[in-house]
């Protein structure tokens, strides 16, 4: 079925990431385009769909925390957040344990690895089914939003899939939060588990000194539609398209009209792309409060338009 929007079974997807193909899988953050993450050559194939311009390490999804133990080192820290956060989206970075099972180039070369268990009952039953742990970058082109339905990540890279499972639109919308734990617990990528609810677990996160170096993914020019976007707008001017936050914004896309920054992270990447798709001058995006959640999606939506702050 290669390059349709035709869905598969868990068995048959299993089979195709077993024979070496690749697989669109949802989780409860954003679609991934999964892999064997033993295998280099599926892996190689990963990179080339996405149009990586360099090798960016993956992220090890895991059935559950005995599985992950088999791939990486976990210390007391690790144990608590995986306790405390999975199945969901919390991504660990830790010392790889078996260099086999996550090869060389999942890792990009690291002597590290990036771990979760995600929460979709798809993804989980995908990854018991082959038995081993399945690398899956997000399963846009590189550069672009995150696909968060099952349409967006056919239209993304469906033609390099050798199957598709229709998890249906992601619940949480936006990426795993990315923390290291190699010295000091670091916050490599805000995400959908929020700073506050990791540092009740392990304290103060540090920031990432060197994130364009050890985690890659977090380029200045990223999740980006083709229309320029412009943040912290009062109000669109003519010819932008407009994603308005809270009570009273007006038109088609209101990132939340209660000003629910959950709705509004679960809404950001569809949105996007829809009003990307009406070829606008320009997206104008209102202002969304910093707090909570609103750090990852204020982070996305900077790397959106093409700065880090
Ligand atoms: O929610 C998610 O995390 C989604 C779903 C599909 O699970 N996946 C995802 O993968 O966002 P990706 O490849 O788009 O982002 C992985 C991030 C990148 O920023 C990458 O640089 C970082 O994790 N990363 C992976 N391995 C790493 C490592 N060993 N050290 C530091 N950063 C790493
Ligand atoms: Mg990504």
């Amino acid at each position: 079925m290669s390059g349709t929007a035709a869905t598969s079974t868990v068995a048959e997807a299993a089979r195709a990431l077993n024979a070496g193909g690749l697989v669109l899988m949802p989780t409860e953050t954003v679609y991934g385009l999964a892999a064997d993450a033993a295998n280099p050559r599926a892996v190689a194939a990963v990179y080339e769909a996405k149009g990586r311009p360099s090798f960016n390490p993956l992220i090890a999804h895991v059935a559950d925390l005995a599985m992950a133990r088999g791939i990486a080192r976990f210390d007391a820290r690790a144990e608590a957040l995986a306790a405390r956060f999975w199945p969901g989206p919390l991504t660990l970075v830790l010392p790889i344990a078996d260099e086999v099972a996550v090869c060389d180039l999942a890792r990009a070369g690291l002597d590290t690895v990036a771990v979760r268990a995600p929460g979709h009952p798809l993804a989980h039953a995908l990854i018991e089914a082959l038995g081993r742990p399945v690398v899956a970058p997000s399963a846009n082109r590189s550069g672009r939003p995150s696909p968060t339905t099952f349409a967006d990540a056919v239209e993304e890279t469906g033609a390099a899939a050798a199957a598709a499972l229709d998890g249906g639109p992601c619940a949480v919308g936006l990426e795993s939060t990315v923390v290291a734990l190699l010295d000091q617990p670091r916050l490599l990528r805000p995400g959908a588990v929020t700073r506050a609810e990791i540092e009740a677990v392990v304290g103060p996160l540090d920031e990432a000194d060197d994130d364009a170096r050890r985690s890659p993914g977090r380029l200045a020019r990223h999740y980006a539609p083709n229309a320029p976007v412009r943040l912290e707008a009062e109000t669109p001017n003519p010819g932008e398209a407009w994603l308005a936050f809270g009570p009273g914004g007006h038109g088609p896309w209101n990132l939340s009209p209660s000003g629910d920054l959950a709705e509004a992270a679960a809404n950001l990447f569809a949105f996007l792309r829809a009003a990307d798709r009406t070829a606008p001058a320009g997206i104008a995006v209102a202002p969304i409060p910093h707090e909570g959640l609103g750090e990852a999606i204020n982070d996305r939506l900077k790397r959106a338009a093409g700065f880090v702050g």
